[in-house]
């Protein structure tokens, strides 16, 4: 079970005599300088002359390929298609490893669940396999159009910051299946829109090929963000319930 009465002491009930302290604001103590707080400056001068997050590698090799792009796209810019096919690749390789960690964590968590909504290793491992055929998918697509796949792009960067707060509650040893199962639908959901996007973008790009093999991806990570949100749902209300026949 994940949740249990235990020795919380974080709310503020636990300290009835400090409330009224914490509470009081110190009016003496400067919180301005000219109408601005110091943080909301220093804020602003990273705001004005941050650099951009990284750019978006030039192809180092079969310059041709990048220039039929380039002339089948019609005035299109391939950077954008590269930048995130380069997010999807970096993502598709998270998927890999976060299903790897679920998978270890309900092997060595027996008990975790109820055992209605025991998740079945081999459903988890078809879709573990399954995201690293999307990730070299992702490798074979731009390497067609002369990018490097190894190469971080600026979206892979901004989306590897972003889900690196989910892929840390998976792998934390101390969470239940449930709740790393509440940060792989964040990661499935995000997943399932940007595939969408990609194939969209494939579609513009004229790549109607590529577009066709990110559709049946697509297909795949629907059937994923079904079953992982199942599993949350039910890990969630068998919990309500156990809690509720106690
Ligand atoms: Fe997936």
């Amino acid at each position: 079970m994940d949740q249990h009465l235990g020795m919380n002491r974080t709310g503020i009930d636990m300290s009835p005599i400090l409330i009224k302290k914490m509470m009081h604001v110190d009016e003496d103590i400067p919180t301005t300088t000219n109408g601005a707080t110091t943080k909301s400056t220093i804020e602003d001068f990273f705001l004005e002359n941050a650099e951009p997050l990284g750019s978006v590698p030039l192809p180092g090799t079969a310059k041709s390929m990048i220039k039929t792009v380039i002339k089948m796209a019609s005035g299109k810019h391939p950077e954008v298609f590269i930048n995130k096919l380069g997010e999807r690749l970096a993502y598709e390789r998270t998927g890999v490893r976060v299903y790897e960690q679920l998978i270890a964590k309900c092997l060595h968590s027996p008990n975790d669940l109820s055992p209605d909504v025991q998740l079945p290793i081999d459903k988890l491992e078809e879709f573990r396999r399954q995201e690293e055929e999307h990730f070299e998918l992702l490798a074979d697509c731009l390497k067609q159009i002369g990018a490097d796949p190894t190469a971080q792009t600026p979206d892979a960067d901004a989306s590897g910051v972003a889900a690196s707060g989910l892929m840390k509650v998976i792998s934390d040893p101390r969470t239940s299946i449930s709740q790393s199962l509440q940060a792989m639908l964040a990661i499935e959901m995000a997943d399932n829109a940007a595939w969408e996007l990609l194939m969209k973008l494939a579609e513009d790009m004229h790549m109607t090929d590529m577009a066709s093999r990110f559709q049946h991806a697509l297909e795949q990570e629907d059937v994923h963000l079904r079953h992982i949100r199942q599993w949350y749902e039910e890990s969630v209300r068998s919990q309500a319930k156990m809690a509720a026949m106690k």
